[in-house]
This record gives structure tokens, sequence and C-alpha cells, in this order.
């Protein structure tokens, strides 16, 4: 049995097989609306979400199986102090497959050694969210055409966003891809990521704090915003909390080809008229989520042809 916990866990091979089912859905989503009847998803979150909890409950209606589960640890009994590891083993016995959103870094992990079924780690605090990474990446691939040779922003909080540590890992395997960070000091990429993946040998990567001074040389540009839930002390929350907002203004310097991406909810980071300019991928790859979503649980399940096993 395979879990899905770190965006490592995948193969680039394995990702790429998701891509081109993902897109096989979306082409034909009639070939797929019974793939998964009878089997049953359990979305366990412990940890306020919309798209990634909504996303993955469409996805498994859309491919004719039924969803279960809690929207916050208050409904569940988290409550009543049972322990992540009993609810897992028992939630297992319900669902054919477990996706968990939880606020302790390694919480699915540990998860995934007390399920009898399939743990996708939703995102766990600061740490990894490999779905939304999924999602970012077909999402660049539809809108790029091409997973290499490119130079990508990431810009905000790049300390506590989840989805920028995995963003980095996964992309760290394709060739020449080079990453420009942007963000405040106390906001920089944790240290073990700046050793893992930008360490000797590794990839290469140019830090800025101006969102003005690197725009031009992005292809993608990957806002986040700041995770006030990260924080120890709200008053550092208030002080950067609008650190970068990108508008129309600053759009002006862009590459015409930028893709913007943002794995929402957004605050205040990307300015409302920048959501009519082509460049602009957010809502787009909202619905990606749901199409990778459905990939992703169609292989989990051995649905799929080229599973992972
Ligand atoms: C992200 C998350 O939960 O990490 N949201 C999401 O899943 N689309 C980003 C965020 O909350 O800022």
């Amino acid at each position: 049995m395979r879990h899905l916990i770190d965006p490592m866990d995948l193969s680039v091979e394995e990702i790429d097989g998701l891509l081109k089912l993902a897109d096989d859905i979306i082409a034909s989503p009639d070939k797929y609306a019974n793939a998964c009847a009878r089997k049953k998803l359990a979305t366990l979150f412990f940890e306020p979400s919309t798209r990634t909890r909504l996303s993955f409950e469409a996805a498994m209606l859309e491919l004719g199986g039924s969803v279960l589960g809690f929207s916050s640890a208050d409904s569940s009994s988290a409550t009543k102090g049972e322990s992540v590891a009993d609810t897992v083993k028992v939630v297992s016995c319900y669902a054919d497959i477990i996706a968990m959103r939880h606020p302790k870094e390694g919480a699915p992990c540990l998860a995934s050694m007390k399920s009898d079924s399939p743990i996708i780690n939703a995102g766990d605090g600061g740490h990894n969210h490999p779905t939304q990474t999924l999602t970012d990446i077909l999402t660049i691939w539809r809108e790029k055409g091409r997973l290499t040779d490119m130079t990508i922003g990431c810009c905000g909080d790049l300390k506590f966003g989840r989805t920028v540590h995995s963003l980095i890992k996964a992309m760290s395997r394709y060739a020449n891809i080079r990453f420009i960070l942007i963000s405040p000091e106390e906001l920089e990429i944790p240290d073990y990521l700046k050793e893992e993946v930008f360490g000797e040998g590794g990839l290469e990567y140019i830090k800025a704090r101006k969102l003005d001074d690197v725009i031009d040389q992005l292809d993608v540009l990957y806002m986040t915003r700041v995770q006030r839930e990260r924080f120890f002390n709200e008053a550092d929350y208030i002080r950067l909390k609008d650190t970068y907002i990108l508008d129309m203004k600053k759009l002006k310097h862009a590459k015409k080809d930028l893709s913007i991406l943002h794995p929402l909810p957004r605050v205040n980071e990307i300015s409302v008229e920048v959501d009519d300019d082509p460049r602009a991928c957010y809502f787009r790859q909202a619905l990606n989520g749901k199409y990778i979503r459905m990939a992703l649980i169609l292989t989990m399940l051995g649905l799929a042809k080229g599973e992972m096993n």
C-alpha cells in the first residue's frame, strides 16, 4: 500500500503519468464517471480548508464514489482527546482512501503508519502539501507546455508556506529550473530546504527582497499569503502581511507570457484588478486541483492503467 505524504514520494515518471491521466479526464470526463463506484473517500480535516477538501470531495463524486468525513477538529473526537493514530485506524475501516489535513507537521506520516487505507497528506502544518504541488505542476504544464527551462519566482511567506516548500522540492527534479525567492528576511525558506534542495551541487537560486527588482525575469510567479495562523505573535503578522501586493503597475514590467499562480486563499497579495489579465492562472489552477485529485485517487486505488504500486 502506498501513501502520499511528501511530494518526493512520487517519481518524476509517476507525476508524468498523473498529468497525462488528468489531461485525459479533462478531455473525456464521461469515461471516468463510474470508475470509483462503491469506493469511499474520507476527508479528515483538523484544520480549515475550502479548495483542498471540496476539490477532493468533488473529485471522488465525479468518479462515481462517495465521501465521508469532517471539516474541523471541533466536530471530531479529537475534542474528547482521541489520538490521530486511533482516529485514522478507525476511519480506515470505513473508507478506501483518506485525505488528511492537520496543523502538526508529521501528523499524516504518523497516521500512515496506523492506517489500513492509503493516506494522502492534504497539508501538515508549515511542512508539505503534495496535492497542491500536483495541482501547481499540472497548471504549469497546461499553461506553459513544459516543466523544464524556466525561472520560477516564489513570493511572500516562504518560511511557513507549505505549498512553496513542496513545489520547490518537486520542481528541483526538472532540467534547467531556476528559482528566485522573494521574501522579507524573516520569511525566508527554512534552512533544511536551503540545504536539501539548494545545497552544494543542487539547484540554483537567487534571493530578492523586492518583487519589482526581479519580476521581468520570471516565467512563473507563485504568490503566497502570509500564514497568519503560524505566527507566534500577531504584531509580526501585521507588520509583514502586506509586504507584497501584485497589481497592474507591477505587472507592466513582467513578461507577456508570465503565468501567475497562487494556491489561494488570497488575502491582499494580488489586487483584484489582476484577475482579468490573461496571465492570472489562479482560478484555472483551482479547477486543475479537482482533475489532478481525480487522477491521484484513481491511481492510488489501483483503478488507473500504470498505477502506483
Ligand atoms: C494553501 C494551504 O492550505 O497551504 N491553500 C490551499 O490548500 N489551496 C495555501 C494557504 O492556505 O495559504
